[in-house]
């Protein structure tokens, strides 16, 4: 396994490769790599010739009073991961690097960045997709993996790269979740023991949306109403209980067909998003 910082040395050295015919799965990630990376990691090694892992908290998607400078950062234990699991190349490049002096481009996606996290983080997707699209013009993968986790993340990097014709594919892994049913986070080591012990009734309201789903409840005012009885009792701020449709991320009144079912909330002075997909 290289690690490297260099953007023309990982460019070069992953041009020479495809051009021997050799595959490229790329997993862009912001490091303090935990399960949920490995399973995009697992399923990269499975389709790819080579795994190139990006590591670089992206300033870029953190709003001015967010956690960039708190952002945890472990490289020495990110890489013993990702040699375990068979990455081929780690990426990290310094901030300096992807964003010199002069830096001036943005990518934005209309439509799918406003409602939900987009609300809350207005500037966030702009970092999100500026990024990948860097990476992803860096490595040029033949596929890119992104968690179910970040459901709104995923669906408008699907968008980008269908709107600006990019040859990459982009596989979505489902969501990997500690044995309580806390979806796995970086930010999860922000939560105090206290914290973390009611942590999971995020899933837990997630859970009861899709049995109430499940039992006939078509009133997504009335389960978003339910999951709030669930959550309030455990959480110092509720950001947003949605109901969208994946296709579009517009809230939705009555339940038909699939639906994302999806929250974010403030437990102490940490934010955790979760989401599930449900069939009516
Ligand atoms: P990060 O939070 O490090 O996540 C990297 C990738 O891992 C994302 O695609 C995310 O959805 C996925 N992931 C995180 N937790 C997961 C879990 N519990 N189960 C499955 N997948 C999980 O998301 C980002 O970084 C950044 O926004 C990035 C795309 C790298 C751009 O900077």
């Amino acid at each position: 396994m290289k690690i490297i910082r260099s953007i023309s040395k990982i460019k070069k050295e992953l041009s020479r490769k495809k051009r021997k015919g050799l595959t490229i799965g790329l997993i862009p990630t912001m490091g303090y790599l935990h399960e949920g990376h490995a399973s995009l990691v697992k399923r990269a090694r499975q389709d790819n010739d080579l795994v190139v892992v990006s590591i670089f908290v992206n300033p870029a998607q953190f709003g001015p009073n967010e956690d960039y400078m708190e952002y945890p950062r472990n490289l020495r234990e990110d890489a013993v991961l990702c040699k375990n699991e068979g990455v081929d190349y780690i990426f990290c490049p310094s901030v300096k690097a992807m964003y010199p002096k002069g830096y001036s481009t943005y990518v934005k996606v209309k439509g799918l960045t406003e409602n939900l996290c987009g609300k809350f983080r207005p500037t966030h997707f702009r970092g999100v997709t500026t990024v990948v699209v860097k990476l992803f013009n860096i490595a040029d993968p033949d596929i890119a993996y992104f968690g179910h986790k970040d459901a709104q993340q995923a669906i408008v990097i699907k968008r980008m790269a269908e709107d600006l014709n990019m040859d990459v594919r982009i596989k979505v892994m489902p969501t990997v979740r500690e044995r309580d049913g806390l979806a796995m986070s970086s930010r999860n080591g922000y939560l105090s023991s206290d914290e973390r012990r009611v942590a999971p009734t995020v899933y837990r309201a997630l859970q009861l949306a899709r049995d109430l789903i499940r039992l006939g409840d078509r009133d997504a005012a009335n389960i978003r109403s339910e999951m709030r009885k669930m959550l309030s009792p455990v959480v110092s701020k509720i950001d947003y209980i949605s109901i969208v449709d994946p296709k579009d991320l517009k809230e939705i009144k009555t339940i038909k067909g699939g639906v994302l079912v999806a929250v974010a909330v403030w437990i102490g002075e940490t934010r955790l998003i979760d989401n599930i997909e449900v069939k009516a």
